[in-house]
């Protein structure tokens, strides 16, 4: 029995608005900026280009997939710092890669149980300001030392810490139970799908191609925002910068593999980069929308997270998800009129793609038939990840925009949203215009 959290009525989540910063890459226009800011940056303008009265809003859900350590309450800070009403609570979520759609699917559930009626959803990921820990002996050796109460004692506290212990530690970027990095994990993926070096090209340079001529068509005009930069505000970044328009398949082709630098096939050109930007949805019960006379962009009909084995194929959960939105949303593959897949790696959509095909990825999650082939015409029309960037958090809200946004999308009723996380995490949502 479908079970619809998005049936059309009074308490189903509809977008009203969605705005994202362009997404540019890490070390590059935004790296004096934080999470936080570019958060702030992008809810404080979500809520004016809305006009909607601030008071209206009665939750803000926000999230990051690498959490900001000065500002662990994301969301919170990001209301507070995009001048909101002082009361508006928050919550921070995080779903790695999906944080944004969980962010989103998060307040639709609260609107379906009747507990909010306006909501701003989003994520927010400064690649360019990553934490960088210290080891644990040096850690350890701080706060002994923070405790001393001489300062023989103060100088003591160091003497187990080695030189050694005193090289900065990065955020993990290899999966806690496996130890294989995602890049790794996609260049696994390739290999054991049989996804050549040609075709994760054809989908990096389609990536490219579909993004450059969105937004030569106008595409992402109203859902992306200039940014005056602070703090000089001398620098406006006003498109997503990662795009190559003059991107082509030979030039694809000559760049090395990161991961397997013997026998791989994943390169910088085919995977999606390191990213800064942040994205959020204004989001409403579909009554409260009709009573402030909005018109909303489209309804959240039905989602699904999943998760598969990490150390088989880490990026294969939108394989899982997926079938499970598209019961829970009573459609099946034929209903959808556009699939807006996260582009991790192009090895991993193209996984995907071959799970969703294949009668034996079927049975294996129990079954009875495959969803069927994706039409390309119908697939990341507007560009994915890998051309238009993926700064983590955000990327979820993004993909909701462009599902429900677009003058390309006019006669496009149902969109198929996908993304896969780390943990081997599949989310999918089913999202329909109205
Ligand atoms: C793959 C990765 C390591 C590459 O990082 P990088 O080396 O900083 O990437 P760059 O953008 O500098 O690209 C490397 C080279 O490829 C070139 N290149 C990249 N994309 C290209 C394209 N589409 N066409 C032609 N050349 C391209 C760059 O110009 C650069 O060339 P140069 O060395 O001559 O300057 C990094 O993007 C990464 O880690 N991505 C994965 C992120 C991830 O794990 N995501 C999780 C998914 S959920």
């Amino acid at each position: 029995m479908a079970t619809l959290i998005g049936q059309p009525g009074s308490s189903r989540a509809v977008v009203v608005a969605g705005l994202r910063t362009p997404f540019v890459k890490a070390q590059g226009v935004f790296s004096g900026l934080t999470s936080l800011d570019l958060g702030s940056i992008v809810v404080r303008e979500l809520v004016e280009r809305s006009n909607i009265d601030p008071a209206e809003i009665d939750q803000i859900v926000f999230g990051q997939a690498i959490p900001t350590l000065l500002a662990p309450s994301i969301a919170r800070e990001i209301g507070i710092a995009s001048a909101l009403p002082k009361a508006l609570e928050a919550h921070t979520v995080s779903r790695a890669c999906a944080t944004s759609l969980q962010a989103f699917t998060d307040v639709a559930s609260s609107m379906a149980l009747g507990v909010s009626q306006v909501a701003i959803a989003g994520g927010t990921e400064s690649m360019s300001d990553v934490p960088i820990f210290t080891s644990r002996p040096l850690s350890r050796a701080l706060v002994k030392a923070s405790r001393a109460k001489s300062l023989p004692e103060r100088v003591r506290a160091f003497a187990g810490v080695h030189p050694h212990d005193l090289v900065p530690v990065p955020p993990a970027i290899a999966e806690y139970s496996t130890g294989l990095t995602m890049g790794e994990s996609a260049e696994k993926m390739a290999k054991e799908n049989h996804i050549s070096r040609t075709v994760q090209d054809e989908i990096a340079l389609a990536s490219h191609q579909h993004a450059a001529a969105a937004w030569d068509a106008g595409v992402f005009a109203s859902q992306v925002m200039h940014v005056p930069v602070p703090p000089a505000y001398s620098t406006t970044a006003t498109f997503d910068d990662i795009i190559r328009r003059d991107s082509t398949m030979e030039a694809l082709a000559k760049l090395k593999p990161v991961f397997d630098k013997v026998h791989g096939s994943v390169t910088a050109g085919n995977s999606s980069p390191l990213t800064d930007g942040a994205a959020a949805l204004l989001v409403m019960r579909e009554d409260r929308a009709k009573a402030l006379g909005l018109k909303p962009l489209g309804a959240l009909r039905a989602f699904a997270y999943a998760a598969t084995d990490p150390g088989e194929q880490l990026l294969q959960g939108p394989a899982n998800a997926a079938p499970i939105a598209l019961d829970r949303a009573g459609m099946t593959f034929q209903d959808i009129d556009l699939f807006e897949m996260h582009e991790a790696f192009a090895a991993q959509l193209a996984s995907n793609l071959q799970a969703f095909a294949s009668p034996e990825f079927a049975k294996k999650i129990g079954r009875a038939a495959p969803l069927g082939e994706v039409d390309p015409s119908k697939l990341n029309i507007h560009g994915g990840s890998i051309a238009l960037g993926h700064p983590f958090g955000a990327t979820g809200a993004r993909i909701v925009m462009q599902a429900l946004d677009g003058p390309a999308r006019r006669n496009k009723n149902v969109a198929l949203c996908t993304i896969c996380a780390a943990g081997g995490l599949g989310a999918a949502a089913v999202l329909e215009r109205i």
